[in-house]
């Protein structure tokens, strides 16, 4: 049901949107290119800081050139003793900086240097991808490269692409380039990119290419091109598609924090209209805060020049405060699931049938069943290693998700004479079945965790028997949306109290490109996060040219979010791991709802000066200010200062302190909302509360009047404790909804406040 939804976004209107100008992208390799991936002498090379520093008067105005020579006076040496660069970038546009191979002692001494800021190490990105990549086997012999037409320009932030693969067969000759563009193509064997990859850049590798798919799976989720799969199960599928499939690719392959800022900072010169970022910086248990993210910067600059930059809200989950890359400049994506399950049913000696997922189309009968890990034994519970274990010789084996891949667990059943593995969900993974691994060598099937449960009590009777087959896949297999156990969590550690993540996508078995022409399932946020990357590049072009609004990336998320359903395919609330409702922090605005979003009536605007106003508003002193802005900014000025729960959000999230110390039983927050349609229009007020004890909520005005096209209308909503104030802090949660007289239109923003009456009740976040 939500691939027919993109599917239906997929209007010919946005085939014309760009008329061709100026010629191809240059073909010079680009600059500071390093050979990292050959470094023999790694081990003796000193580690890479990107520094910051403050541009002294007289260099306000200089070309790049004169910049980077500059940057340079503030190393030790030009090159390290092998005769190799010191100098690994000098940023251009995204910071006032640089980033070098140094030494601490080397960093230290650059401290009293005049003009210094900061410096950070550079760290390895993490793909948000939850469990390792497990081959389908799909090798479609037939292709049809068909073009698409044309559409926006999707940046991809990753580990590269292979350009080989079907879902990116453009056509080869692009002459001239598509308006804007300002890319190159740096592929190592092919001169130009196609008029679906239109370009491809690196700074430290050797090239574009993809070598664990990672970037090829997500760049096909946001605009692959359709491509009929050909194999059993595969048919069932049908066609894989991106969520864009007319969408131009921009492909920046990066693995550390150094190289994504460069990709960023490429990205804005390129072109792109939205930047997809699947990975995320290390998650330390004390953040340091915002300013030290260089996600969260690079994006800022980003989002000031007008392009979207839509990120994974991370794989931690289900613990409390796992969310991450949630600046409000950001739009953050969860994973939910999408209702499809690749059926296959295991029947018990008993006559009990369970139902589990499986790539496998193998049928067998009267198996013995066992569960080696029966004795609590750590090794045989997760299949690392069998050898101590019961003779599984011909039976299916029961292994635990978790700790070592499906992958290395099937082969360990298949090495102890195993004929099939029963792979079962632990209770932190719950009732999602979120790994279904591909074709390893025996067939794995996949159970939830209650399932798994089950049949590990009726394997305790050594005469257990069952029965394998597989049952058409379905494609509203109950309750979807949910959310799975691993997608990020509010609350924020770092963002000042703004509820994330923003909103859920497809996250769960997703079936995408892989290296070397594969189809693969995959999970995570990082498969959620392209979706909807893919989603907001149509809703971009097509809404910037539907009204006459001058469309930025927070009036994008606005109509994303406030469109964004909550509910279910059972018309109940969105469920998570555990079967029962979803917090909205684990949800946010809820699920994308792409022809909604379409139309979304009314927005909330967020103009760029609000973030700069914002970060005041976290209490950030002068450095911090400047690691962000990359500019002296001069919080002082009370004006200057925004309260983070008043930035125009789409979403609202209150902290009342009823603590004897604060004692502020009541808050007021104030919105504005712009109409994009050009009619006259009037909206009502809607209230929902899950707990309506203990919180009053009301909305002044109750009605809004429209005259026309981006008319702004402000209202208060005024959350005040009632009643007995109980002696534990609590969350309330609820929606506020304002529908349009003609009832076309429901602008919906989730609310959730946080109550701390206790004393530690700041402790709250997971240390
Ligand atoms: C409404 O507010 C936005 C800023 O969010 C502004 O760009 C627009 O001009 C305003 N509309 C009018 C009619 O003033």
């Amino acid at each position: 049901m939500l691939q027919l939804m993109l599917w239906g976004l997929m209007l010919p209107s946005l085939l014309s949107t760009f008329t061709p100008s100026t010629s191809s992208g240059q073909l010079l390799p680009p600059r500071s290119r390093i050979g990292d991936e050959v470094g023999a002498h790694a081990a003796v090379r000193p580690p890479i800081y990107m520094v910051q520093v403050r541009k002294p008067a007289h260099l306000l105005s200089a070309g790049p050139e004169e910049v980077e020579e500059w940057h340079r006076s503030f190393l030790p040496s030009p090159t390290l003793d092998s005769g190799e660069p010191r100098m690994v970038i000098s940023y251009k546009t995204v910071m006032s900086g640089f980033a070098a191979r140094l030494t601490a002692e080397q960093v230290k001494a650059m401290e009293t240097m005049e003009g210094f800021v900061r410096a950070q190490l550079d760290e390895e990105l993490i793909p948000q991808t939850t469990y390792s990549p497990d081959f389908l086997g799909l090798r479609p012999d037939v292709w049809d490269a068909a073009n698409r037409g044309k559409g926006a320009i999707i940046g991809v932030i990753d580990s590269g692409i292979d350009y080989n693969h079907m879902s990116f067969a453009g056509n080869e000759i692009l002459c001239p380039p598509p308006e804007g563009w300002k890319g190159s193509c740096y592929f190592e064997r092919r001169p130009a990119c196609n008029d679906k990859i239109l370009g491809a850049t690196y700074l430290r590798m050797f090239s574009p290419t993809d070598n664990g798919g990672h970037g090829s799976h997500v760049a096909g989720i946001a605009a692959g091109l359709p491509y009929p799969l050909t194999s059993i199960r595969a048919d069932e599928f049908g066609t894989a598609s991106g969520a864009a499939p007319d969408a131009y690719l921009s492909i920046y392959r990066a693995s550390s924090t150094c190289e994504l800022l460069w990709s960023i900072e490429r990205a804005i010169e390129d072109g792109v209209h939205i930047i997809s970022i699947s990975m995320s910086t290390p998650v330390r248990q004390l953040s340091p805060g915002l300013y030290a993210n260089v996600i969260a910067k690079g994006a800022l600059e980003a989002v000031r020049r007008g392009i979207l930059v839509v990120c994974a809200a991370c794989n931690g989950g289900p613990s409390p405060g796992t969310v991450c890359n949630d600046a409000p400049w950001i739009m953050t994506v969860g994973a939910s699931t999408m209702g499809r399950a690749l059926n296959y049913v295991l029947r018990l000696g008993n006559g009990q049938e369970i139902q589990g997922e499986s790539v496998s189309v193998e049928k067998m009968s009267k198996k013995g069943l066992v569960f080696p890990g029966a004795n609590d034994e750590e090794d045989a519970r997760l299949c690392r290693n069998l050898e101590a274990a019961v003779n599984v010789a011909g039976k299916v084996v029961m292994c635990y998700t978790g700790d070592i891949t499906s992958a290395k667990k099937a082969e360990v059943v298949k090495d102890a004479g195993g004929v099939a593995m029963i792979l079962t969900n632990t209770q932190r993974r719950g009732s999602i079945v979120a790994e279904v691994p591909g074709d390893v060598g025996i067939p794995v099937v996949a159970v939830n965790y209650a399932d798994g449960e089950l049949l590990i009590n009726y394997a305790r009777n050594p005469e257990a028997i069952v029965d394998l087959r597989p049952e058409a896949i379905s494609f509203d297999a109950g309750p979807f949306p949910a959310v799975p156990s691993f997608s990020g969590r509010g609350p924020s550690r770092d963002n000042g109290g703004i509820l994330k993540p923003d909103i859920l996508g497809p996250g769960v078995n997703i079936l995408s490109a892989a290296a070397q022409g594969e189809f693969v399932l995959k999970s995570g946020t990082s498969m959620a996060t392209p979706h909807l990357s893919g989603i907001a590049a149509i809703l971009k072009l097509y809404l910037s040219k539907e009204t006459g609004i001058g469309w930025n990336p927070a009036i994008v998320r606005s109509a994303i979010m406030t469109t964004a359903v909550s509910s279910n395919n059972e018309d109940d609330p969105i469920t998570d791991e555990t079967g029962d409702r979803a917090s909205l922090f684990a949800i946010g605005a809820g699920h994308v709802h792409p022809a909604a979003a379409m139309d979304p009536g009314l927005v909330y605007d967020i103009p760029v000066v609000d973030y700069v106003r914002y970060l005041c508003g976290l209490g950030y002193g002068d450095e911090e200010m400047f690691a962000m802005v990359d500019r002296t900014f001069n919080c002082n000025s009370p004006r200057l200062r925004l309260d983070p729960e008043q930035l125009n959000y789409p979403s609202i999230m209150v902290t009342l302190d009823v603590r004897p110390t604060s004692k502020s039983k009541s808050k007021t927050i104030s919105r504005t909302l712009m109409s994009v349609v050009s009619k006259p229009s009037k909206y009502t007020a809607e209230l929902s509360l899950r707990t309506q004890r203990r919180m009053a909520v009301r909305v002044s005005p109750e009605t809004l009047q429209f005259s026309g096209l981006s008319d702004n209308r402000s209202f208060d909503v005024v959350f005040s404790l009632c009643g007995q104030i109980p002696h534990e802090d609590f969350d309330v949660e609820g929606h506020l909804r304002w529908v349009s007289d003609d009832k076309k239109h429901t602008v919906s923003s989730p609310f959730l406040v946080r109550v701390l009456i206790k004393q530690a009740s700041q402790d709250r976040l997971p240390a």
